[in-house]
């Protein structure tokens, strides 16, 4: 049966970065019709009233009905070591990380941080995310059947690491990384809302054999993604160069080896030269960035103006457990306050975008996922715009629903979340 929930409604018409702040949709008193687990209509309330007038009523009150958030890096097995002290990258992966995602060859701690972590990513208003697993292929299993319990369309891939770099118990090799990916990718892809995402961790933990057999992998399942990390400190550029001394730049030891193409998402891309962004742009690659991980491992201030005003495609992310958040509210508010940095504020509606509709492009799913209009899987959140009194006094005095909004990007968390839907259902 359908299911009428009114409140208020924001949904995107286009790009606020391409099209201004007016490309967006807001409506007071609205209605969204869902049915089936897809958004059948939306509109203002009355009329959608009278146009499904058996519909079951939900009502929201002051609520801000939202798509729900898209996080499109994250690492799931890091949940259990977030905000770890003191460490730049390097030091950070091997005295923090890796430790930690050793304890994914036990399939039953596997499941256990699996469910804890989508959970979390729920109550905080998350209903997608794109992530890194452990080199085990259980720790793959462990997040599809989490994420097919809760109906959540789930973007996931063995974290592949054959080089001496990565420590004894947590490497592959070049052919069982790519015989497992490839069975993963035959038992996940496409079933039900799951998708296979092809995932060497960075170039520095990779031999060029495997960088070609993951290449070799992704030309044979094109419509797959490939997800992996670029430019993301200044330390770990100086190591590229010294491991692949022949390349270009950083880039071009994933270009290389068939690793840079339309799916492919690089994490951080930060500090990158002036040859890496215009072949990122190019071929149409997406750049995710990661704000409170920047801030939190002293990476650097992500370009966001001139990435975004040169074309390339954008998402947003926590980089969980390197990001010091599951919220992507907070991860908005460290956007607005990397881009401050860099004198370019960004307003509401471009922080809403990237974590909505700028995340499931970078994913190729913005059809499907990312913002409210009919047809559209309906993965929605309905957010208290005074969730707290702080929140309360600030958004009280708004004129508009950006400056409503604004406080609760800045200052909310899970207590904004009032709840969230996967498909249609309340989780
Ligand atoms: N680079 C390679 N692996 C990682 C990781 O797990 N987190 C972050 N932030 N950067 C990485
Ligand atoms: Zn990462």
């Amino acid at each position: 049966m359908a299911t009428l929930h009114l409140g208020q409604i924001l949904s995107f018409d286009g790009s606020p970065f391409e099209d201004g702040h007016d490309a967006a949709w807001h409506e007071r008193h609205g209605g969204l019709v869902e049915d089936g687990g897809k958004i059948l209509a939306l509109g203002p309330a009355e009329a959608m009233r009278a146009a499904h007038p058996f519909a079951g009523i939900v009502d929201h009150g002051e609520g801000l009905i939202l798509p729900g958030f898209v996080d499109a890096h994250a690492h799931y097995p890091q949940t259990g070591m977030i905000a770890s002290w003191g460490k730049r990258l390097i030091d950070w992966l091997n005295h923090y990380t890796f430790p930690e995602e050793m304890r994914f060859a036990d399939p039953a701690y596997a499941h256990e941080i699996a469910g804890r972590y989508l959970d979390l990513l729920l109550a905080h208003g998350t209903t997608s995310v794109c992530s890194y697993c452990t080199i085990h292929p259980g720790s793959v299993d462990a997040l599809f059947e989490a994420a097919e319990a809760r109906g959540m369309r789930v973007f996931a891939g063995k974290t592949c690491m054959d080089r001496d770099t990565a420590p004894e118990g947590l490497r592959d090799s070049a052919q069982s990384a790519y015989d497992d990916s490839k069975a993963l990718l035959a038992r996940w892809h496409g079933k039900g809302r799951a998708s296979y995402v092809i995932t060497p961790r960075f170039s520095p933990t990779s031999t060029v054999a495997q960088l070609e057999a993951l290449g070799a992998l992704w030309a044979e399942h094109p419509d797959c993604l490939m997800q992996t990390h670029l430019s993301e400190q200044t330390d770990e550029i100086a190591w590229v160069k010294s491991l692949y001394p022949q390349a270009r730049d950083y880039l071009d030891t994933y270009e290389s080896y068939g690793l840079l193409r339309p799916g492919g998402l690089f994490g951080h891309a930060i500090h990158l030269e002036p040859r890496e962004r215009g072949r990122l742009r190019e071929t149409g690659a997406a750049l995710v960035h990661c704000p409170t991980s920047n801030t939190f491992i002293g990476s650097g201030l992500f370009d966001m103006d001139g990435l975004t005003k040169e074309g390339q495609i954008v998402g947003l992310a926590t980089d969980t457990g390197g990001g010091s958040s599951f919220s992507m509210l907070r991860t908005m508010a460290a956007a607005y306050e990397i881009a401050q940095l860099r004198h370019r504020p960004l307003h509401a509606s471009e922080l809403l975008w990237l974590a909505t509709q700028g995340s499931a492009r970078a994913l190729r799913v913005a059809d499907r996922i990312g913002n409210l209009a009919p047809g559209m899987e309906a993965d929605f959140i309905v957010l208290d715009l005074a969730s707290t009194p702080a929140i309360a006094q600030r958004s009280a005095r708004a004129e508009d629903i950006w400056e409503a909004l604004f406080p609760t990007i800045m200052m909310g968390d899970d207590r904004a979340i009032v709840e969230t839907r996967v498909a249609g259902k309340r989780l």
